[in-house]
């Protein structure tokens, strides 16, 4: 098929509810992605973070090759080597005291065994969310999505479920009822524009969440494998969460969610309570060990931590010359840069320069590179950033003349 004929099939054929751009890409290695047409493209979107080791890292190929001649799937209703390595590497890794698991296929997923996981281990119903949060779009995680644009057409939603004011203590504390079971947090609110909570805020809602013995989930669904320069963000505040909901990057590509807790509180789940027919297939756990394995030899965390630091002082260049940049955030690899105005203009121009970048909310850049990028590639972003947003500024500026 050509480029044409590969649009044609897909805007005939799937659901109309991706915000497409006319690319179509063929090959990737590494932070790179290449165009049919065989043009280069440095992706600072990593299929918005799933992509951590970059495209086709040689060990997750490798891998799957391997599991590919041995076994693909096999129901969790039997046991399989691969899968136990997977998840013994996982426990491994996750913060002390949780060290259950269930697998999924999706961050949705994870969030709604987590909701489920909260109502059945406290026998209470209510779920607190903040303001400005995502967590998927199935019906449970969907209900605690801020956006209204994507809950209204859907009403009604899950019930007893309620929003508070973000980065605030004292309104969760005002919030949390005798019917609340659980209190659910991104770390940092990613789709929400890369908000980075104030110092204290998470040991703040830890503690009440103790005092007021309720749950508290964090959704590290985007946060977590090194991006944010700790293998999971909560280790940067040193809070652990009862409850943690994992996916995107942990199968270095395959689809996969993860909902871990302590052993105390996934026992709440009975035979037959929770399951998926996909959970743990062997291949995705091919893939799971590799990507562990890679996260952890590959030392991502630390060079997260370094390259990030690299890349938000250039984005802090870029802001100090261009007026149209309001604000540079992030933490690792999460980056976000915040503009006076609408993005679209700033990543379509980009994307015509081969950079791959996303937004984060109406007027938020957001970068979440492959771990792996260099810092050439860093540059080279850079590079483009600064010419777009020259060309941003002067159209902007000749438009206010021409009105
Ligand atoms: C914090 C967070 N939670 C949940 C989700 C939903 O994940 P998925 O799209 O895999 O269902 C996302 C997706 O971007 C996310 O960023």
């Amino acid at each position: 098929m050509n480029e044409k004929e590969i649009m044609n099939a897909e805007s005939l054929y799937l659901a109309n509810v991706f915000s497409k751009k006319p690319l179509v890409f063929t090959r990737g290695k590494g932070a790179l992605l290449w165009d049919v047409n065989g043009k280069e493209y440095v992706d600072c979107a990593s299929s918005y973070g799933v992509a951590a080791l970059g495209h086709c890292h040689p060990k997750i190929v490798a891998a799957l090759k391997v599991q590919v001649e041995k076994l693909i799937t096999l129901h969790s209703c039997y046991y399989n080597d691969t899968r136990a390595e997977f998840i013994q590497k996982l426990v491994s890794l996750t913060p002390k005291g949780l060290n259950k698991a269930f697998l999924s296929n999706s961050g949705a997923e994870s969030v709604e065994c987590a909701i489920k996981l909260a109502r059945k281990a406290t026998g209470k119903t209510e779920i607190i969310g903040v303001m400005g949060a995502y967590h998927g779009k199935t019906m449970g995680a969907l209900s605690l999505t801020w956006d209204k644009k994507y809950r209204e057409p859907f009403m009604p939603l899950v019930s007893d479920i309620k929003h508070v004011a973000p980065d605030n203590p004292d309104k969760l504390r005002e919030a949390i009822t005798d019917k609340t079971a659980a209190v659910i947090i991104e770390p940092i609110r990613g789709e929400g524009g890369i908000r980075i909570p104030p110092g204290e805020y998470l040991s703040q809602v830890r503690e009440i969440c103790d005092e007021k013995k309720v749950l508290l989930i964090f959704d590290e669904v985007q946060t977590s494998f090194g991006r944010t320069g700790k293998l999971f963000c909560c280790q940067n505040w040193d809070v652990t969460p009862d409850i943690m909901c994992l996916a995107k990057p942990f199968a270095g590509g395959l689809p996969i969610g993860i909902t871990v807790a302590s052993e105390d509180i996934m026992s709440a789940f009975k035979v037959g309570e929770h399951s998926t027919t996909f959970s743990g297939s062997p291949l995705v756990c091919a893939a799971g060990c590799a990507a562990l394995d890679v996260l952890i030899e590959e030392d991502l965390a630390d060079k997260a931590a370094v390259n990030g630091k690299y890349f938000k002082t250039q984005l802090n260049e870029l802001a100090s010359k261009h007026k149209i940049v309001k604000e540079v955030r992030g933490l690792g690899l999460m980056l976000g840069m915040e503009l006076r105005y609408d993005v679209y203009g700033v990543i379509m121009k980009a994307q015509n320069k081969g950079v791959l970048i996303i937004d984060a909310g109406k007027t938020v850049v957001r970068i979440l590179p492959p771990l792996v990028i260099s810092k050439e590639q860093i540059d080279t972003v850079i590079k483009v950033l600064d010419e777009v947003l020259g060309e941003e500024e002067n159209e902007r500026a000749s438009s206010t003349v021409l009105n």
